[in-house]
């Protein structure tokens, strides 16, 4: 039994550290993204990009895998540099955003 409970909480804590977004990373990989979104996030007028800084996670993996998707936006000028994005760079990106304020 303790020999199980331990396999478990090993495989908790592997598992939880594999799937850990990395906002150092996400920071990195951000640089990209200042030009329309600014550097905190607060979005840009004028490049009719939103502030995206505070946002749930969640919702910016998930608004981002749509728009690489091909979901239709009303302004695709992000698509490029979204395209080759990873599963795991976009979870890095929101966890990082969702920081910003
Ligand atoms: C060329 C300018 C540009 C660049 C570079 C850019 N974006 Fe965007 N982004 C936009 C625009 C414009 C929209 C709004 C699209 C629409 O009309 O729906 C947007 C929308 C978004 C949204 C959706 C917000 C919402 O509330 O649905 C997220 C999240 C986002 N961008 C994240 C990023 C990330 C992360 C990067 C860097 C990898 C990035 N963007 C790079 C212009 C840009």
């Amino acid at each position: 039994m303790k020999t199980l409970l331990a396999v478990v909480a090993l495989f908790t804590l592997v598992s939880a550290q594999s799937f850990a977004a990395d906002a150092a990373r996400g920071q990195t990989l951000y640089k990209t993204c200042i030009q329309c979104h600014g550097t905190n996030g607060e979005g840009n007028a004028a490049m009719k990009a939103p502030r995206i800084a505070g946002q749930y996670d969640w919702y910016i993996v998930s608004s981002i895998k749509q728009f690489k998707a091909g979901v239709e936006r009303k302004n695709p000028t992000m698509l490029p540099f979204i395209k080759k994005l990873s599963d795991a760079d976009i979870d890095d990106l929101a966890a990082y955003i969702s920081t910003l304020k």
